[in-house]
C-alpha cells in the first residue's frame, strides 16, 4: 500500500528537474516519462521506483520499477492493447528515454522493470560530488519553513531522560530539514507557565523576601527546590492557599510575582544550557508564557466558528473518534497546556509562516496531541489530508529503560541527572581511549576532545539507531562498545580510512582535480552504488521523520567499505590506487555528513 509519506515522496517528484540529486528520483523521472507513453490515456499514474538491495539483493538489478500490476488493474477493461501485466512492463521498459544512467533493464515475474545502473555514471557523479562538494547532494523538500519543537523541559521539574530523547531525535530531524534548505524553527517550549509557579514563588517568598537577592547558588539545587515546596503545598493547607492566591498575582502581572518568576526561570535554563551546550545542540526558547497573550484572541475565533461548548463547568472542544473532549479553559477560568499549544500552533502557521510543525515528545502525549490537531483541522487551519502541508506532525518516541527492564533511575530511584550521564559517558570513554596504545602520546586536550566526541557520540547514536517508537535500554557497556552497530565502531571506521589516505601520502584535492574513478571491481561498484544513494536516504528520513534510517545506511556504508570493498580491494600501492583513494575519501565525506546529521563529532585519529 502507498503510504501517505511515499504519495507525498512522489507527488513533489517534479521539483527542480535539472539538478535532482536523488537517483531514485532521476530514474522516477524517466519513469514517468515512459508512463506517459505507455498508457497515455491515464495521465495520473505516478511511477513507483524502488531501491532493490534490501528486497532481492540487487541480484536482478539495482532499482526497481513496480506499476505495471496496479496499472493493469486499471486499465484491463479497456482497449489498450496490452495483454496482461508482463506486456504491460515490457512497455514501460522500451518507452524509457535513453539515458547515460542506465547500463541495462529487465522485466521480471509480473512485470517488474529492473534497471542496472551504469558504473560509469555512478563514477561521474561521485567525482561530481567530490569535485562540489556533499551539499550538492542535498535532498529536495517540497516546505521552505519548519518549526521543529523539541526538549522542552519544564521549569524547576527534572529535565530527565525523556528530554534528553526529544533534544538528541529533534536536533537530527531539525539537522536534516536544514541540510535540505529547509528555513528551520528550533523552538524550545518549555513549560514555563503553569500552576507549579505558585507554590514555588510561595516558598521562595518565605526563604527570600527580596527576589532581587535569589541566585542559582542561594536556591541551590532547583529540582530540590521543586520538591521541597512541592512537600509544603501538599501538607499545609495554608500555604497551600497562598500558592493559589500567587498563581493569580503572577498571571495578572503583579510585580514582585513576575520578578520572582522572572528568576526561577532563568536558574532553570542555566541548567538547560549546560546540558545544550555540552550536546551541541541549538535551541531558540519560546516557552509557553510567549504565547500567554494569544490565547483570548484564538479562543475567539475558535468560538466564532463554533467549536466551543461548555461541559461541565469547562470550556472544550469535540473531536472526532475520541470520547473525552479537549479542554481548553478549565472550570476556574484558566488555561491549560491545549490552549497553549493551539496559540502556538496558530502563531506558527500565522505569524511564522510555518508549513510544517514537528513536535518531539515521548508516545504518552500521543492523543493531546492527536486531539489539538484534529481541533485545528476542524477549525480550518490544517487541511484534513495528511498528505497536504501546512502540516502538523507529532513524533512520539518510547521510554528509556533501565537494565531492570523499568524506567531509567539512579540507584536511589532518583530520576538520573543528564549532566552526570553525560559526565559517566565521558570518563568511561576516555579510560577506552587512554588505554588505546595510540593515544599514549597525545596532548590531553586531544584526549579530551576524542573523549568527548566518542562518549557524546555513543550516548545519541545508541538513541538514534533504534526506531524511536520503541522502547530502549540504555547500556553504557554496549553503547561504548567498538564492535557492533555503535558511534564507537563507526568513528573508528572513519578514523581509520582517514588513516589510510594519509598513509598513500597523497594530495587528495591533487588527485580530485586530475584522478578518474572506475568502479570495475565488484565491491567498487558496491560501495559507489551505495554512495550515491545518501540523497535519497536522507529524503527518506526527512519525510519519514525517522533518524534511524540514516543509522541503518551509516552503519551499512561502513560495513560495505570494510567488507566488500576494502577487503577485496587492495588501495595503496596497486595499479587502481587514484580511483580507490578517491573512493575513500567520498566515503569518508558522507559518512562525516551522517555524523554531522546525527550531531555527532568525527575523529580523525584513533
Ligand atoms: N513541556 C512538555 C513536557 O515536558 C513538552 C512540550 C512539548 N511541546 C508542545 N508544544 N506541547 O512534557
Amino acid at each position: 500500500a502507498l503510504t501517505a509519506a511515499k504519495a507525498q515522496f512522489i507527488s513533489t517528484m517534479s521539483v527542480g528537474e535539472d539538478n535532482v540529486s536523488s537517483v531514485k528520483r532521476r530514474l522516477a523521472q524517466l519513469f514517468e516519462t515512459s508512463l506517459r507513453e505507455t498508457v497515455p490515456g491515464e495521465p495520473d499514474v505516478v511511477p513507483i521506483v524502488d531501491s532493490c538491495s534490501d528486497r532481492s539483493g540487487g541480484k536482478f538489478g539495482d532499482y526497481q520499477c513496480n506499476n505495471a500490476m496496479v496499472l493493469w488493474s486499471k486499465i484491463k477493461g479497456k482497449q489498450t492493447g496490452y495483454k496482461g501485466p508482463p506486456a504491460v512492463g515490457k512497455a514501460i521498459m522500451t518507452n524509457l528515454p535513453p539515458s547515460e544512467m542506465i547500463e541495462s533493464c529487465s522485466v521480471a515475474g509480473p512485470g517488474f522493470v529492473n534497471v542496472v545502473l551504469s558504473k560509469n555514471w555512478i563514477a561521474q557523479i561521485l567525482l561530481r560530488m567530490l569535485i562540489d562538494g556533499i551539499d550538492t547532494w542535498a535532498p529536495l523538500l517540497p516546505v521552505k519553513t519548519a518549526v521543529v519543537d523539541f526538549s522542552s523541559p519544564n521549569i524547576a521539574k527534572e529535565m530527565h531522560v525523556g528530554h534528553l530523547r526529544s533534544t538528541i531525535i529533534g536536533d537530527t530531524l531539525a539537522r536534516m530539514l536544514e541540510f535540505s534548505h529547509v528555513k528551520v524553527l528550533r523552538r524550545n517550549h518549555v513549560g514555563d507557565w503553569g500552576t507549579q509557579f505558585g507554590m514555588l514563588i510561595e516558598f521562595l517568598f518565605e526563604k527570600f523576601p527580596n527576589p532581587e537577592e535569589v541566585n542559582e547558588a542561594a536556591i541551590g539545587d532547583l529540582q530540590a527546590f521543586y520538591k521541597a515546596s512541592k512537600l509544603r503545598f501538599d501538607s499545609d493547607p495554608e500555604f497551600k492557599q497562598r500558592a493559589q492566591q500567587a498563581v493569580v498575582r503572577l498571571q495578572g502581572g503583579e510585580d514582585r510575582y513576575r520578578k520572582a518568576w522572572k528568576k526561577i526561570c532563568e536558574i532553570s535554563r542555566t541548567e538547560f544550557h549546560r546540558v545544550y551546550e555540552r550536546l551541541g545542540v541549538s535551541l531558540e526558547e519560546k516557552g509557553e508564557s510567549f504565547y500567554n497573550p494569544y490565547i483570548p484572541g484564538v479562543l475567539d475565533e475558535l468560538d466564532n466558528k463554533g467549536l466551543i461548548k461548555e461541559s461541565e463547568g469547562a470550556r472544550v472542544i469535540f473531536v472526532d473518534g475520541v470520547n473525552i473532549p479537549l479542554i481548553v479553559v478549565k472550570s476556574d477560568g484558566g488555561y491549560n497546556y491545549a490552549s497553549t499549544d493551539l496559540a502556538a500552533l496558530w502563531y506558527r502557521l500565522n505569524e511564522e509562516k510555518a508549513e510544517w510543525i514537528i513536535y518531539v515528545t515521548d508516545v504518552g502525549q500521543q492523543q493531546h496531541f492527536d486531539m489539538f490537531f484534529k481541533a485545528a483541522k476542524r477549525a480550518g487551519w490544517l487541511p484534513a489530508d495528511d498528505s497536504l502541508y501546512p502540516k502538523a506532525t507529532h513524533v512520539g518516541f518510547g521510554l528509556v529503560l533501565g537494565e531492570d527492564g523499568k524506567r531509567f533511575r539512579t540507584r536511589n530511584t532518583e530520576v538520573v541527572r543528564l549532566v552526570d550521564l553525560l559526565d559517566e559517558a565521558k570518563s568511561r570513554s576516555k579510560t577506552a581511549v587512554l588505554e588505546r596504545d595510540a593515544a599514549k602520546d597525545w596532548p590531553e586536550e586531544e584526549v579530551e576532545k576524542t573523549a568527548e566526541a566518542v562518549g557524546y557520540g555513543a550516548v545519541k547514536y545508541a538513541d538514534l539507531k533504534n526506531n524511536r517508537l520503541s522502547n530502549y535500554t540504555f547500556n553504557f557497556d554496549q553503547m561504548l562498545n567498538d564492535k557492533g552497530n555503535t558511534a564507537v565502531y563507526l568513528l573508528y571506521a572513519h578514523a581509520r580510512i582517514c588513516s589510510i589516505i594519509r598513509k598513500s601520502g597523497k594530495d587528495i584535492e591533487e588527485l580530485k582535480k586530475n584522478g578518474k574513478i572506475v568502479l570495475d571491481h565488484d565491491g567498487e561498484r558496491a560501495l559507489g552504488l551505495h554512495l550515491v544513494q545518501f540523497s535519497e536516504i536522507v529524503e527518506e528520513a526527512s519525510i519519514n521523520l525517522l533518524p534511524s534510517t540514516l543509522c541503518d545506511y551509516l552503519y551499512n556504508l561502513s560495513d560495505i567499505f570494510t567488507k566488500k570493498f576494502y577487503s577485496n580491494c587492495q588501495v595503496i600501492g596497486s595499479p587502481e590506487e587514484t580511483s580507490r583513494l578517491l573512493l575513500c575519501e567520498a566515503t569518508a565525506i558522507v559518512m562525516r555528513k551522517c555524523f554531522y546529521l546525527l550531531g555527532i563529532e568525527p575523529v580523525y585519529k584513533i
